[in-house]
């Protein structure tokens, strides 16, 4: 029967591209491209390569607003956290803060394809995307499923559409024979709501030919608050949950190089599959726990001394308490109080420049020239099987000329984060059947 279907559809339409599409759209073709791995670049929101931008605003102002961002982050992935644990289903959602992400990649959605700037996130698995589900209004180029020869609705009772009650309060349709829809309510109260579809999705190659990734299932959003107006066109989650990027498309590693500030220009980038880095040192995650890259944090050093931090402050607890993620989407790293204060006071100590109160979240400044640190010992993250030896521009960040801040802020609760500040000029790598992150030193700008 499947045989006889695309041979009517042939006679229906005597258009040989359009028998192309449906004849792709029945029989999805093999995933070469995903065997063999692949790169996608990635854009820091505040290169002047990004789409966000802001000509107006000053260094001080990108670097003050993405500490901000910082916050808001750790503030998210606690009070995830804390939902999930929360038994009390009906007073739940899943709660987001919109827009505080870093990093951007593009993809192509659709046959035939448009582009989609979405933001990366390890630390979620939902992939979603704004689309206009609606004849008339031309807001393009955002995404049209009804233009889209391979876009596909759930109805509610699917298996896929249920897959989304896995976050209480995510799958929003009741009666099977309806379309299966989700929402995600963002913690300032704005929303993002749509269908759950299917989608071909693509990567441009560096070549600029587009290469096929094959279908994944995404929300296709058409009810997003006054905050989605901007040119967040959505998100590519890639922790290991059922929607994620990586687990739609079967891949087993990964690895990101985000470039430091003065090769910005160059971009970093994203390598999934075979591709995918995985070199020097390497710490194993948690399993148990899919929303995040937990690493087990054994303690910080500062030269040769060791920060009385008690062992086991940074452990994730049976409760969820506690715990120590790598993250992509923050961008300072941030540690609970218990180890934060006794890092910020043998940092007082330790460093003897010109200390100056810092804009929040900032709390330790310096009034410096860059060659002042010079004799600042580095500071090492101790991870199991892992020395994290910090770079100095890795360490602190100059706000404004002649003005530095140490660039490790204070968690609000007791979660805490490895931020992207502290991972450029890395090669991160993510292998899921080791169970290990590695971290290797590498030229970002030449990857
Ligand atoms: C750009 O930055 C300026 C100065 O911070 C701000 O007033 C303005 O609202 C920003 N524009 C956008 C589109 O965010
Ligand atoms: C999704 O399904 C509904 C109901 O069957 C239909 O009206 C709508 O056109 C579909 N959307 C697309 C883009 O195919
Ligand atoms: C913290 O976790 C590590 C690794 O799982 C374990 O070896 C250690 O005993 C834990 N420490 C405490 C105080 O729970």
């Amino acid at each position: 029967m499947h045989k006889q279907w695309p041979m009517a559809m042939a006679s229906t339409f005597l258009f040989p591209c359009l028998f192309f599409f449906l004849c792709s759209t029945l029989f999805p073709s093999t995933l070469h491209s995903i065997k063999d791995g692949f790169v996608v670049p990635l854009i820091h929101r505040d290169s002047p390569q990004s789409p966000f931008y802001n000509h107006s605003m000053t260094t001080y102002d990108r670097l003050l607003g993405a500490a901000h961002r910082s916050v808001s982050r750790q503030n998210h992935l606690s009070s995830r956290r804390r939902t999930a644990s929360n038994s009390n289903a009906h007073e739940i959602t899943t709660r987001l803060v919109h827009d505080n992400l870093e990093y951007i990649m593009t993809f192509y959605i659709g046959t035939p394809p448009s582009k989609l700037t979405v933001f990366v996130d390890t630390g979620s698995d939902f992939i979603w995307a704004k689309c206009q589900i609606c004849e008339k209004c031309h807001l393009s180029p955002i995404f049209e499923p009804l233009r889209s020869f391979s876009y596909t609705n759930f109805s509610c009772g699917t298996e896929s559409c249920r897959h989304l009650d896995e976050f209480p309060g995510r799958k929003t349709c009741i009666k099977d024979m309806e379309l299966c829809t989700y929402a995600l309510q963002y913690l300032d109260d704005s929303k993002s709501a749509g269908y759950l579809a299917k989608e071909k999705f693509s990567y441009k190659q560096i070549r600029g030919v587009l290469e096929d990734l094959g279908y994944m299932e995404f929300g296709c959003s058409n009810t997003y608050s006054d905050h989605f107006r901007g040119l967040q066109d959505g998100c590519a989650g890639l922790n290991r949950g059922h929607f994620s990027f990586i687990t739609q498309l079967g891949i087993r590693k990964f690895s990101h190089c985000f470039v430091l500030p003065e090769y910005e220009a160059r971009g970093s980038s994203m390598l999934f599959g075979s591709v995918a880095k995985i070199y020097g040192d390497v710490t194993p995650y948690l399993e148990e726990k899919e929303d995040l890259y937990y690493v087990n944090l054994e303690g910080i050093s500062i030269g040769d001394q060791r920060v009385p931090i008690p062992a086991g402050t940074f452990n994730l607890t049976f409760w969820d308490e506690g715990g120590f993620a790598v993250d992509t989407g923050t961008t300072y790293t941030n540690l609970r109080s218990e180890g934060f204060e006794p890092f910020l006071n043998m940092m007082r100590q330790v460093v003897h420049l010109q200390q100056r109160r810092g804009p929040p979240p900032f709390e330790l400044c310096y009034e410096a020239k860059p060659q002042d640190f010079y004799n600042v010992p580095f500071v090492t993250f101790h991870l199991t099987g892992v020395d994290l030896k910090l770079e100095k521009q890795n360490t602190f960040v100059e706000l404004r000329l002649g003005f530095w801040c140490l660039a490790i802020i204070r968690s609000t609760d007791s979660l805490s984060i490895l931020g992207s500040f502290q991972q450029r000029g890395l090669m991160v790598g993510y292998d899921l059947d080791r169970k290990i992150v590695s971290f290797g030193s590498a030229d970002c700008s030449t990857v």
